[in-house]
């Protein structure tokens, strides 16, 4: 078989039809729904306590966290009260030996250490002052006083937590690669506030969030005219959504013992972390390739997040990667062979290095993807380029390029497809796009936007994500080419900090409330 025929026959593996978009949304749309009733199902439809998207005019200096996938990041974030806001970060990769370390501990004293440094770097008068007030601290000190000193903080934490309150929640599982035993069932922001505590920083840990959350709220804050955000939606490292849903469509909550109980209700709504990441664990409707079943197998959390394993970051290129491998086993079919090019170079033969990374798990990673699916490049040079620089195979062909190009356009093309599933589901959820029945063919107007923030490397770099997501949409029959064109979708960049400085400054209200009350 020639080498474009089998790259050919691999791509078709990776087919994601219409037909299997619409049975996918049938079952996102069954799925949400039993999340929304009860515990323990596929999609968590965690309630998030935020019942309220802000509207551009909140103001004030809060701070916020966020531990992601990959990075850590600390920033403080100046809302400005008209729909802007300035924000100053720092950013840490987060070590390796951390995201598996033997105690949540040691990860959430890393944490604290980072805070500390930023507040030194760039709130030094804020941090000295509090230092010093604590060291010298007299039994008769004003509280009021010390209450101004203090940050808010919102705690954008991206992993899967059942809530239980506005800064409480019990960590239900890890996600990307991060594996700590010790933390799973505890709360977040109290193992985070214990640490901050011990360095004697000021800062209160007021808000937990979710980034999907922080970037619905940051989308709303920035989004142009007056329609509220429907979905913010990460397409990243990992992936996932929340979106707005009718209180009285979230049955569980009102069964959850555990739950505080203290939110307004009086918008009728709640924002719902649906971490949809676990959509169809039980493989019903989702593409499964031999390479899918692989990565999984290999997987530190095997049988879960099999969405987010078809569709972010972390995964794709480990894919792909699996799916090179799977043709270069194949001894009918020449790739890196050096055999049938036109155009390498006759002097030179193709080389895989021995240890080259392609025969590693995880060894490719998914921004190369990107990279060969948008190489347009005469000779498709860049590729081969990169190729030579990331898996240390010299002098490929152009028709090794090719095949390559062709299996990472089809990865991608699955994933936002896939992508288009979760958000077209959403929608057809939220029933939004029923105000414009009877009006086919009229003008829209504002009113008729339905909204969504997205954010993540995937929607960000990869050539189309959101073109391919689009066309993916129009063959949803509850949409089609009239509610597509509805759909709103923005990056909400650092969405997940200004997010979570909304989140804090709610949360501080509402805390400000319920202290002056029992005054
Ligand atoms: C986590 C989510 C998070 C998403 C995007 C997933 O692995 O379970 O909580 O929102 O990644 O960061």
């Amino acid at each position: 078989m020639s080498l474009k025929e089998a790259a050919e026959r691999v791509a078709g593996e990776f087919e994601f039809d219409g037909e299997g978009v619409r049975k996918a949304v049938k079952e996102f749309l069954k799925e949400m729904d039993d999340g929304l009733q009860k515990d323990g199902t596929y999609m968590s439809q965690i309630p998030t306590y935020v019942t309220a998207v802000p509207n551009g005019t909140e103001k004030g200096l809060y701070m916020a966290v966020d531990l992601g996938g990959t990075n850590f990041r600390v920033c403080s974030i100046n809302l400005h009260g008209d729909t802007t806001f300035s924000l100053t970060q720092s950013k840490t990769k987060i070590p390796k030996e951390l995201m598996t370390a033997p105690t949540a501990q040691e990860l959430f004293a890393f944490l604290a250490k980072q805070i500390e440094g930023f507040l030194k770097e760039h709130h030094n008068e804020h941090y000295e002052g509090h230092i010093r007030r604590h060291k010298h601290k007299t039994p008769n000190a004003n509280p009021a006083t010390d209450e101004t000193e203090i940050f808010n903080l919102g705690f954008t934490f991206s992993f899967p937590v059942n809530q239980i309150g506005i800064n409480r929640g019990l960590l239900m599982r890890w996600t990307k690669g991060f594996d700590i035993a010790d933390a799973v069932g505890k709360d977040v922001c109290a193992l985070l506030q214990t640490e901050i505590d011990r360095l004697h920083l000021p800062v209160r840990v007021a808000a937990l969030v979710n980034d999907t959350v922080g970037t619905l709220m940051a989308r709303s804050y920035t989004s142009p005219g007056k329609t509220g955000t429907l979905l913010g939606a990460i397409f990243g490292t990992g992936t996932n959504g929340a979106y707005v849903e009718k209180l009285s469509n979230v049955t569980k909550l009102t069964s959850n013992k555990e739950a505080d109980g203290t939110y307004d209700n009086s918008t009728g709504e709640m924002i719902v972390n649906t971490e949809w990441g676990s959509f169809d664990n039980g493989l019903e409707v989702l593409p499964n390739t031999p390479y899918d079943v692989d990565l999984d197998k290999e997987s530190v959390n095997p049988g879960i997040q099999m969405f987010e394993k078809r569709v972010s970051g972390m995964f794709l290129g480990e894919i792909l990667r699996r799916a090179i491998v799977g043709l270069l086993k194949d001894k009918s079919v020449s790739l890196f062979g050096d055999s049938d090019s036109s155009v390498n170079d006759l002097h030179t033969t193709t080389n895989i290095a021995k240890d080259s990374a392609l025969f590693k798990q995880w060894g490719l990673d998914t921004s190369f993807l990107s990279l060969a699916s948008g190489d347009n490049s005469a000779g498709l040079k860049i590729i081969r380029q990169s190729l030579s620089k990331e898996l240390s195979i010299s002098s490929s062909s152009l028709e090794d390029a090719e095949a390559v190009k062709l299996i990472a356009a089809a990865v991608g093309r699955r994933a936002a497809r896939l992508a288009a599933v979760a958000i077209g589901a959403t929608v057809v959820q939220s029933g939004r796009l029923n105000s414009m029945e009877g009006k086919e063919g009229g003008e829209l107007d504002e009113r008729d936007v339905v909204d969504v923030g997205v954010d993540g490397s995937l929607v960000e770099f990869y050539p189309d994500f959101e073109a391919m997501m689009r066309g993916a949409l129009r063959e949803v029959p509850e949409i089609g080419e009239a509610g597509e064109k509805r759909i709103r979708i923005g990056i909400a960049k650092d969405g997940s900090g200004v997010g979570a400085a909304l989140i804090a400054l709610v949360a501080s209200k509402e805390l400000k409330v319920v202290e002056e009350e029992s005054d």
